[in-house]
């Protein structure tokens, strides 16, 4: 039971009081979380902190320049972008188990990241988003998805290989808390209430083997869904909602031509903890709408369907 301005400043306070004049790491995702501390500590101790902000090849489309100029540009905050695309999907070419593909995409995020730290020898501290569920869970079961989920967004291992303390300014509060901490710190609302996105990213929405240009077509297609939604006032009354890549082709006719290609399916979910969900009923003419831009728009995908499937028995991802 809190006031707002209040917990910045003493957040604020916190943060100094705990750094001091040392420096700090942090890696930058683009996510609710991390985008949170960024600012906060921005706020706190400036120049003090470096984020580094990693391109695996599977984010949203011009997700890499968002996470720029919302912070680089607009707020000042000093950010490493690495463009590590290469490496990325030269370790996942010929992998099709998701398990796999998300062992590889976290182990080359810890690879990277590290590579990056090590330039930064005065830093002292390594700052992660952790938030009350993340300790809640991981005090508790240490295997299963909650904790792959925590073990990749939250870098486990990475402090004590890099030698640093660890700095969890969000460690107490709860996800609605951490938006409005993000809303009073400034940061732009779409970036605040944006749903949530999987470390491994579209890696897990590729089905089978991640290619480079399959994910190029799902990030353009995804771009489309999310825009007609939130044209449509649609976006905030799902929890989540994206495209997934099959890498299944359909027959199709343009034209006096036929085509031959892919397919991508699109879904979209209500929940209020993911644990289950209920897809949701969106109206025809809004799916219509979004069907027709991706296949007159994204040359390649020739047939677009719509998930229907409750969790459980299906998981909000297809993999
Ligand atoms: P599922 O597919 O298990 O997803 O119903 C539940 C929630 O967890 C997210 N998710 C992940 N997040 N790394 C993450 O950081 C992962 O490997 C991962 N797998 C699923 C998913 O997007 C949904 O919000």
């Amino acid at each position: 039971d809190w006031n707002m301005p209040d917990y910045v400043n003493e957040a604020i306070e916190k943060v100094r009081a705990q750094v001091g004049q040392e420096e700090v790491i942090l890696g930058l995702s683009g996510g609710v979380d991390s985008s949170v501390v960024a600012a906060l500590l921005h706020r706190a101790i400036g120049e003090q902190l470096t984020c580094v902000f990693v391109d695996n090849g599977l984010l949203r489309l011009n997700e890499a320049e968002q996470v720029m100029e919302t912070f680089a540009r607009n707020l000042g905050v000093k950010v490493i972008h690495v463009d590590a695309t290469e490496q990325f999907m030269g370790h996942l070419k010929g992998v099709s188990d998701p398990e796999a593909k998300r062992k590889i995409i976290g182990r080359e995020f810890v690879e990277v990241f590290q590579a990056e730290a090590q330039k930064l020898p005065n830093a002292r501290w390594l700052a992660q988003g952790t938030i009350y569920p993340d300790v809640i869970e991981s005090a508790g079961s240490k295997t299963g998805k909650a904790h792959t989920i925590k073990s990749h967004h939250n870098v486990g291992g990475l402090p004590e290989t890099l030698n640093l303390k660890l700095l969890e300014p969000l460690r107490e509060l709860f996800k609605d808390e951490v938006r409005e901490l993000g809303i009073a710190l400034g940061l732009p609302h779409e970036m605040v209430y944006r749903h949530p996105f999987p470390g491994p990213g579209l890696g897990v929405r590729i089905l089978g083997e991640v290619r480079k240009d399959f994910a190029d077509l799902l990030r353009r297609a995804d771009a489309i869904f999310i825009d007609e939604l939130r044209a449509a006032d649609w976006y905030d009354k799902t929890s989540q909602a994206f495209a997934v890549f099959l890498p299944v082709k359909s027959v199709g006719v343009m034209g006096d031509g036929r085509t031959y290609e892919y397919v991508v399916a699109l879904r979209a979910v209500q929940t209020q903890d993911f644990m289950t969900a209920h897809w949701a009923e969106l109206p025809h003419s809004l799916l219509g709408k979004v069907s027709n831009r991706i296949i007159n728009e994204v040359r390649g995908i020739n047939r677009v369907v719509y998930d229907i499937s409750g969790k459980p028995p299906a998981t909000i991802e297809w993999e």
